[in-house]
């Protein structure tokens, strides 16, 4: 029965289409090696309708169906795992982009586009793209629409949900979903692009998408500053936001030993400022005049009320993109690897410093070995948090303190009202975790629109929400 099921993907997919065995093992493998499934196949479409032939087949045959974008999740969404049969379905090659439209603000592009080439045409276009992370060189929109993915430009632009005009999505059995819509408005009743956004596959295949685009800023810059006092977070962040107002495009907390272990290593970045602190942020401000002046006036400012004590104004546009490199190396993983314990909280903005001190207070309970690391997106509340063991704490003990230290934490976090997932999404990693932080009604009818869209519960099992097949 699976064999037939293959031939006819086979078939579907073409000689280039699909990829197995040796082949198959990057796509089985999340990026930080933590999750490792095995798949049937991967499939390499490459348009819409070879996808709607793959779904039908896999869905006759109870095979499920890992859709996959640029694999640099963080979360191991992307990969199968489970017993079940299951072919991944890659994205790859549906990488085109399909129409930059300056006069309608906005790119229509296949689900596979690498987020870079969508900035380099809006650039191109004298236009701005929002969604930017780290990843943007292998990161695809379809990806980021699968995770309601944040990164860099949410205080400006808000998250990927709010970048998507419209969606064109192959459906459970086979159907294709014709919602490309670039409408600015439209209250004409249900928005059911909103139900795929940030459903990580579990409820379609996204395949092609309308994009926000947006003016570019005639002028930009960004500047360094260093953070006195960690408590004072939300001050210095409504300063900011009081003295620059609109023209404040992203408000970005680095930890000083980050800093130096990414300067360090990546011998062609220079350090921004000479002396080393326990904190610096990172800002950018952009509008139709020139912003070096509000950005130096708030510095002064932050400095007279003891809230910064050094500062650095990009003087070139080398430098200003050199200093938005070292806020792309400071990701944990690049810096502690990708073994350690993470959280990617969102708390209300205005209690950022209090969730800090009262989650490393719950860690030190835990174990006073027990390192925390920090830093974040400040103009989003969200938190980038890390757990390694320090001196003294051997690896058997680590392990040991993995559950209680989740459990606890996760529910700091929501004594905060906050969300154990920023930007990251749920994928595997988080799937028991979330349980807790929806009302029961809200998991109900979670679990209800998982079984509408999905019956046979062939898309993406055993993440985001466990729901048993009903077809
Ligand atoms: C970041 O802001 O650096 C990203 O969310 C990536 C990460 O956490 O590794
Ligand atoms: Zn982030």
């Amino acid at each position: 029965m699976t064999e037939t099921a293959v031939a006819a993907l086979k078939e579907v997919l073409g000689a280039r289409g699909w990829l197995e065995g040796a082949d198959a093992l990057t796509y089985e493998r999340d990026q930080r090696g933590l999750y490792q499934g095995k798949s049937l196949l991967v499939a390499r479409p490459t348009d819409t309708a070879q996808v709607s032939e793959v779904v039908k087949i896999c869905a006759s045959h109870g095979i499920c169906i890992v859709a996959q974008g640029g694999n640099t999740g963080l979360c191991g969404g992307s990969v199968p795992i489970g017993d079940r049969p299951s072919i991944i379905l890659s994205l790859a090659r549906m990488n085109r982009l399909l129409s930059v439209d300056p006069d309608r603000y906005s790119v229509t592009v296949e689900a596979g586009c690498i987020l870079q080439t969508i900035h380099d045409a809006a650039e191109a276009a004298n236009r701005r793209f929002g969604m930017d992370w780290g990843a943007r060189g292998s990161a695809t929109a379809g990806g980021g629409i699968s995770t309601n993915a944040g990164g860099l430009n949410v205080l400006k632009f808000g998250t990927t949900r709010d970048q998507v005009l419209g969606l064109e999505v192959v459906l459970a059995d086979g159907r294709i979903w014709d919602g490309l819509r670039s409408l600015r408005k439209d209250s004409s009743g249900y928005d059911l692009k909103h139900i795929f956004i940030g459903s990580e596959g579990t409820l379609g295949i996204v395949t092609k998408a309308v994009l926000k685009l947006y003016p570019r800023p005639r002028r930009e810059t960004s500047m360094f500053v260093t953070l006195t006092d960690v408590a004072r977070l939300a001050e210095i962040y409504t300063l900011a936001r009081d003295m620059l107002s609109d023209k404040l495009t992203a408000f970005e907390l680095l930890a000083g030993p980050f800093l130096e272990i990414a300067v360090q290593r990546n011998k062609s970045l220079r350090r921004p400022i000479e002396g080393s602190a326990d904190w610096f942020l990172l800002l950018r401000a952009a509008g139709a005049d020139d912003v070096k002046e509000d950005l130096l006036a708030f510095f002064e400012a932050a400095v007279e009320r003891g809230l910064s004590d050094d500062g650095a104004l990009a003087e070139s546009e080398a430098q200003e993109r050199s200093f938005w490199v070292i806020r792309d190396e400071v990701s944990p993983m690049k810096i502690l690897g990708s073994q350690l314990w993470k959280w990617d909280a969102a708390v209300p903005i205005d209690r950022m410093s209090e969730f800090y001190f009262a989650a490393r207070r719950t860690a030190e309970k835990i174990h006073p070995a027990l390192n925390v690391y920090a830093y974040g997106h400040v103009g989003d509340g969200n938190w980038h948090m890390s757990m390694g063991p320090g001196e003294g704490l051997d690896d058997a003990t680590f392990d040991s303190l993995h559950d209680v230290t989740i459990r606890t934490l996760d529910e700091l976090i929501w004594e905060f009202g906050g969300t154990i997932s920023a930007e990251h999404g749920i994928g595997v990693e988080n799937r028991l975790r979330v349980v807790g932080q929806k009302p029961a009604v809200e998991r109900e009818y979670m679990a209800g629109l998982k079984r509408l869209f999905d019956p046979k519960g062939v898309f993406n099992p055993g993440k985001l929400i466990d729901v048993a097949p009903t077809a």
